[in-house]
């Protein structure tokens, strides 16, 4: 298993620039079903997640030509609308297929995903949303089984809790039901609405995506289309985040200012120099006397949790006390402990996490327990004094595109050992 060796202490410069989004370019992929023309994404990340879904789609039914960052899937027919658990279970975001794999041929067969390091992560809003646009779903061996041999029909569907995912399922179901469907309480997040625009092009009829209220005629069929994933911005923000412990001068390019305000309010309350050099690119600069401030993630626009645990990590070299609360998963703080074996000042309580500072991080033997968590650490090392081995950096590969050098192109002391 590969790791990561960081020595710390290098203030980053320079330019990194910003690959695809990982969350946005899944349910892209996803969306390639509803379609049995081509369907050509441009700017998609080379991370391990779209790997996976790229074999379930082939699995399923689809052709795929890949040349760089451009991916070209083509579904003629539904062979076989299942996800199997040997997917599901290595990542859940495979549970995208099952909105499209109804819609298109009227049934699917969906593992489970199961618990998650994060949190119970169920997909009963999913679930609920179908059945709400006609879907018979029954479950069994660790399978959801969904059909809908007339076709799914236009509902109003609440969902009670804002979910990401839940929100591009159904909409993906949506768009070839036949009448209405209107989705309250959705996902505002940006990939909702990239996904939108791409079914905008495919021929769907979609009305107020970005909002918390989606409007869906259905439409007979769905042509083939070209469409290009937005940027990052968890990746991006990662970044940010990357110049500013270091006390570095870095910009981070490719990127969507506007889908990044929460942390760049958050880091310039921190006393970090954010500026925006052009409407692609921001600019860090570190700054010693870091202040700690308090953040609550949110759904979209608020403050993400993908980019909680690195701002922890920040939050570790700032003066005072930051509280940190986490509302949207249950168990998203398993990177304190390991920032804590480097030296770093965090309590817990339930779904507060108490972080005093500054405290000098010491390099140390840690384990990444999950994708952003293994950034946080990443952060840690490159300011820890001495060298960090990272463990377990599979998890970073599922959404970091090549992070190691991207980080050495700054200036930073890391390599992947194999
Ligand atoms: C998406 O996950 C992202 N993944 C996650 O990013 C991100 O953390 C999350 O949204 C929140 O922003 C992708 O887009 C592929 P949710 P998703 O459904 O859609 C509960 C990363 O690091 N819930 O919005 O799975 C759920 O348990 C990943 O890139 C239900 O109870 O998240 C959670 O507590 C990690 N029932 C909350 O809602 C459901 O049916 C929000 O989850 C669905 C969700």
């Amino acid at each position: 298993m590969d790791k990561f060796v960081i020595t710390g202490g290098t203030a980053l410069r320079g330019e990194i620039p910003v690959s695809g989004s990982k969350n946005s370019a899944l349910p892209a992929l996803a969306a390639a079903l509803l379609t049995s023309e081509p369907v050509i994404l441009k700017r998609i990340p080379r991370v391990r997640d779209i790997r996976t879904m790229q074999r379930l789609l082939v699995d399923i039914g689809s052709r795929t030509e890949v040349e760089e960052e451009t991916v070209r899937l083509h579904t003629p027919q539904i062979v076989c609308p299942e996800a199997p658990y040997e997917l599901v279970k290595t990542m859940r975001a495979s549970s995208l297929v099952l909105g499209p794999l109804v819609a298109r041929c009227g049934r699917a067969r969906v593992s489970l995903p199961g618990g998650c390091a994060i949190g119970a992560r169920p997909i009963n809003l999913h679930i609920f949303g179908l059945e709400q646009l006609g879907a018979h779903i029954h479950q069994a061996h660790g399978y959801i089984e969904a059909e809908a041999p007339n076709g799914l029909r236009g509902a109003v569907v609440h969902f009670d809790r804002i979910t990401v995912t839940g929100t591009e399922d159904l909409m993906m179901a949506a768009v070839l039901a036949q009448g209405e469907t209107v989705l309250r309480n959705a996902a505002r997040e940006p990939e909702v609405a990239n996904l939108a625009e791409l079914l905008g092009k495919m021929g769907a009829r979609i009305e107020g995506a970005g909002t918390s209220t989606i409007r869906i005629q259905g439409v007979e069929k769905l042509t083939g289309a070209e469409h290009t994933i937005i940027a990052d911005r968890i990746e991006a923000g990662t970044f940010l985040i990357a110049g500013a412990i270091t006390g570095g001068d870095l910009s981070i390019t490719g990127c969507n200012p506007e889908h990044m305000s929460a942390l760049v309010a958050k880091l310039q309350q921190a006393g970090v120099e954010v500026t925006q050099p052009d409407s692609t690119s921001l600019r860090v600069r570190g700054n010693s006397e870091l202040r700690s401030v308090d953040m609550t993630t949110e759904e979209y626009p608020g403050f993400a949790t993908d980019l909680q645990a690195q701002y922890m990590a920040l939050m570790t070299q700032a003066q005072g006390i930051a509280i940190i609360v986490e509302t949207i998963f249950e168990n998203r703080f398993m990177h304190a402990q390991e920032l804590a074996r480097m030296g770093a000042n965090i309590r817990l309580d339930g779904k507060q996490a108490i972080v005093a500072g500054p405290r000098e991080l010491t390099g140390a033997g840690v384990i990444a327990s999950d994708l952003r968590a293994s950034a946080s650490l990443v952060l840690a090392a490159l300011v820890a004094r001495g060298e960090t081995v990272i463990d377990r950096v599979y998890h970073i590969d599922r959404g970091y595109e090549k992070i190691e050098s991207k980080l050495a192109r700054a200036g930073a002391k890391i390599r992947r050992v194999e």
